[in-house]
């Protein structure tokens, strides 16, 4: 399967249908039978875990045997190559792909072995920015912002607007409410797709490449939009390839390669490691 066919199956034109901007299943992806009520493994501490998930599409083995967890309130940085796994484990996250093998925990409940509408609930408290931001392109900006409101909430239709115009400016867009995301560059619709994730205050919130596409500035903007959110107590899981801006950002760190986490801990034990690959991420100064 190439990218192309994948992300315009699960990331690309199809306009969002959840809240937070959930683009269609790609594949029946059957839920793994579980069997019987779920037992959270962990503490109160975690918002996330990954407990050794295994996923491949068709012949293509693309995770295997991950396991991590991220702490509620900090920031999780998922390092590694282009096309070793890094938007596949967070669709994990949020319950787009259903792992082959292992479970995904969220805040204690096993995610894998929800129904629809369960899964939609939990959603609900989750904000993604997809890698290509996903916005609705028949949607002006403001609506788009305000999507996941009208779909999740009974506010009125005055304090959904107002809230997406406060969202919007979080992200420098206060001037762009009514502008068609056809009409906007591609590091502004980034930040418009940030501004929908984050229109319902989530308590963990999943970006993909953040600052991929966006000048050094505005990159070095929406790093302090992130490092805020976390300090509101919003646990984040942030895929990147700017290392300066996941210095700045992250608590947490992994390294993902050909499926396998070959790294994880603070920043300190990943600038400490031996590993090659490692070390070659750590020591580079730029990227999206
Ligand atoms: N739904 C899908 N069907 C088939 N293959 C898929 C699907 N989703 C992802 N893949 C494949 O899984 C592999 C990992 O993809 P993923 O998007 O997670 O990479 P990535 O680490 O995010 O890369 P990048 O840094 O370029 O964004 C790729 O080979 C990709 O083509
Ligand atoms: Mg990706």
């Amino acid at each position: 399967m190439t990218r192309d066919t994948r992300e315009s199956v699960t990331d690309g034109a199809q306009p969002p249908s959840q809240g937070f901007g959930e683009p269609r299943r790609s594949s029946p992806d059957p839920a793994t039978s579980g069997g019987g009520a779920s037992r959270p493994p962990e503490d109160d501490e975690t918002a996330v875990r990954l407990d050794h998930v295994s996923k491949a599409f068709g012949p293509l083995k693309v995770l295997d045997d991950v396991s991590f967890e991220i702490s509620k309130g900090k920031a999780f940085c998922l390092l590694g190559r282009s096309g070793t796994g890094k938007s596949v484990t967070l669709r994990h996250i949020v319950g787009l792909v259903r792992p082959d093998r292992g479970r995904v925990f969220i805040e204690g409940r096993d995610i894998t072995t929800l129904k629809a509408r369960e899964l939609s609930d939990v959603r609900k408290h989750m904000g993604f920015l997809f890698q290509n931001a996903a916005l609705f392109d028949s949607m002006t900006v403001g609506d788009n912002v305000a999507f996941p409101m009208r779909r999740h909430t009974d506010w009125s239709d005055s304090e959904i607007r107002d809230r997406a115009k406060k969202k919007l400016a979080d992200v420098g867009l206060e001037n762009d409410f009514d502008k068609m995301p056809g009409d906007l560059s591609g590091g502004m619709k980034k930040r418009a797709g940030l501004a929908r994730a984050m229109a319902l205050d989530p308590t963990i919130l999943l970006v993909d490449e953040p600052s991929a596409g966006l000048d050094p500035i505005t990159a070095g903007e929406i790093d302090e939009l992130l490092v805020k959110t976390k300090r509101t107590g919003t646990t984040l899981a942030v895929v990147t390839h700017n290392i300066p801006s996941a210095r700045v950002i992250g608590d947490e760190f992994a390294v993902l390669h050909e499926g396998h986490m070959i790294a994880r801990g603070s920043l300190q034990d990943l600038d400490a490691s031996d590993d090659p690959l490692v070390k070659a991420f750590m020591r580079s100064h730029g990227g999206g």
